[in-house]
């Protein structure tokens, strides 16, 4: 499927999974039951909080190959999940892309293979670049977009 078709399904489909109400809530009851690994990480997060850290990066997740200010944003929260932050090793971002998927195959009324093909693309993308930033000794406040992320995934 190419990158604007992809683009087009994923933004429509995350629109329907937005108007479910119980959206943001099921991905992180299913994330949290995932593994003791990731209730541990969470512990004392402000959950309202968080979901709406989430809404606003899959928002940005769905723009990083296009868009300079998606580039800046995650290269930021890879900053803040990398190992000298909160710490969160690469497999755990399988969890997060499993819960993902199954809560998107949930609250969307119209999910279909094309579907769970665009929402893969556009995830797998950020997840890659988060993840390929596990090592890198920065902080969150010195962090800067710079690019590189819409390089990687071309
Ligand atoms: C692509 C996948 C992910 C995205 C887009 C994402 C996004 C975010 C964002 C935007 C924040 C807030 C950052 C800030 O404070 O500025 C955050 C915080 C956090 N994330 Fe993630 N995250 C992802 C994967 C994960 C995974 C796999 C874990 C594993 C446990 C995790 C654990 C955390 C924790 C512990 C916090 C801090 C919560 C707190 O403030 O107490 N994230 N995440």
């Amino acid at each position: 499927m190419d990158r604007l078709k992809a683009l087009d399904i994923f933004n429509e489909s995350y629109s329907r999974c937005l108007s479910n109400p119980s959206f943001l809530d099921l991905f992180y009851e299913k994330f949290l039951a995932s593994s003791p690994a990731i209730r541990a990480k969470f512990e004392g997060t402000d959950f309202d909080q968080q979901k709406k850290h989430l809404q606003l990066s899959l928002s940005f997740l769905r723009m990083a190959t296009t868009d300079y200010e998606a580039d800046r944003y995650l290269r930021r929260v890879a900053v803040v999940h990398n190992k000298r932050n909160r710490d969160i090793p690469p497999l755990l971002y399988d969890l997060w892309f499993n819960c993902m998927m199954e809560t998107v195959e949930i609250c969307d009324y119209q999910y279909s293979p094309d579907v769970e093909e665009a929402w893969a693309q556009a995830l797998k993308i950020g997840i890659r670049y988060i993840v390929s930033k596990y090592d890198e000794d920065e902080h969150p406040e010195s962090s800067s977009g710079n690019g590189d992320l819409a390089r990687a995934s071309r």
